[in-house]
C-alpha cells in the first residue's frame, strides 16, 4: 500500500491554472439535478468543494483530506463548506451521497478495484461518483525520475531503500478499459475519456517545480544526505534536457490525465 507523503500547499498552488483546469472540466461534466450531500475527497486547498458549495447552493458540501496543513490552507477562505481530516482509504459516510468528487488524489491511493465500486456503493440512487488521475507515468519526467532511483545516474548505483523504489515500481493508475470492467456492473452511466493538456509553463526548471509538489516528494522526503544530493543533482540535468526552456523562458510540459463519470 503507497503510505501517505507531505504536502506543502505553497509548493502545489505554483501552478494553479493548469492544475485546476481539468479539475474544473471534471466539475462540468457531473450532471445531477439537484445534490443534496456532497463530498470532495482529498481536497487539497478546496478550491473545488467551494466550487461545488457556489454550484450548489443547497448541498451540503464536506472536502476532507489526509493533509492538517492542505486543509489549513482551504479553511483561510471563508465558505460554507466542511472540513475533515480523513484518509480516502478508510472513508465510510453514515448515508447516502449525491456527489462524490476527487480530484487528482486517488491515484495515490492503491486497490481500486475494491476502492470504486465501495465509493459507487456510498451514492444514492442517481448519484455521482466523479474522479480525474494523472497518466504522467509515461512521460519522460516520470520515466526519469525511476531512472534516476533506480540507477542513481551515470556509473551510479540504486538511491533509497527497497521499499521507496518498489513505490515506483508500477503505475498507480490502470487503463480506461480496466476502470470500464470494474465499474460497469455497479452504475447506470459510465463516461470514461483521457485527456492529453498541453501545457505551457513559466520560470526556470518548471517541470522540476511541479514534479516537486506531486510525484517528487516520496523521494525528497525519503532520500537524505549525498544520496538526495546526487538524485537531486541527476534528475534536473535529466529534466532539462527532456524539457528545454524556450527562447521566451517558457517550458512545454505535455501531460495527460484520465477522468471517470459514473452514475449510480
Ligand atoms: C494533488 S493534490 C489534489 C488536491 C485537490 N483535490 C485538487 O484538485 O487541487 C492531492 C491531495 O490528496 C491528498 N491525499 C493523498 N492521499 C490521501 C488519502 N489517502 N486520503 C485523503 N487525502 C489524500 C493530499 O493530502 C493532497 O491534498
Amino acid at each position: 500500500m503507497n503510505e501517505p507523503c507531505g504536502w506543502d500547499p505553497s509548493q502545489y498552488a505554483q501552478f494553479d491554472a493548469p492544475r485546476l483546469r481539468p479539475a474544473i472540466e471534471l466539475l462540468n461534466r457531473v450532471v445531477h439535478p439537484g445534490p443534496a450531500i456532497v463530498h470532495d475527497l482529498g481536497t487539497g486547498r478546496g478550491e473545488m468543494a467551494r466550487a461545488m458549495a457556489d454550484r450548489w447552493p443547497s448541498a451540503e458540501v464536506t472536502g476532507s483530506d489526509l493533509s492538517p496543513e492542505m486543509l489549513t490552507e482551504a479553511a483561510t477562505v471563508p465558505s460554507r463548506v466542511s472540513w475533515e481530516i480523513g484518509d480516502v482509504r478508510n472513508w465510510q459516510p453514515d448515508r447516502g451521497h449525491d456527489v462524490i468528487y476527487s480530484n487528482a488524489v486517488l491515484h495515490w491511493v492503491d486497490d481500486h478495484a475494491e476502492l470504486l465500486p465501495r465509493l459507487v456503493s456510498y451514492l444514492n440512487p442517481g448519484g455521482v461518483l466523479a474522479i480525474q488521475m494523472p497518466l504522467s507515468w509515461h512521460e519522460p519526467s516520470h520515466q526519469l525520475m525511476r531512472a534516476t532511483l533506480a540507477t542513481g545516474g551515470p556509473g551510479g548505483s540504486p538511491l533509497g531503500d527497497p521499499a521507496l523504489r518498489q513505490r515506483y515500481e508500477r503505475p498507480p493508475v490502470e487503463s480506461p478499459g480496466w476502470y470500464h470492467t470494474i465499474l460497469e456492473p455497479h452504475v447506470t452511466e459510465l463516461d470514461i475519456w483521457e485527456t492529453r493538456y498541453f501545457q505551457i509553463l513559466d520560470g526556470p526548471e518548471p517541470v522540476y517545480e511541479w514534479v516537486s509538489g506531486t510525484a517528487l516528494r516520496p523521494i525528497l522526503e525519503s532520500l537524505q544526505g549525498s544520496e538526495l544530493g546526487r538524485f537531486v543533482e541527476v534528475y534536473r540535468s535529466a529534466l532539462q534536457e527532456a524539457y528545454p526552456s524556450r527562447p521566451d523562458e517558457t517550458t512545454i510540459y505535455p501531460f495527460a490525465r484520465l477522468f471517470i463519470v459514473a452514475t449510480r
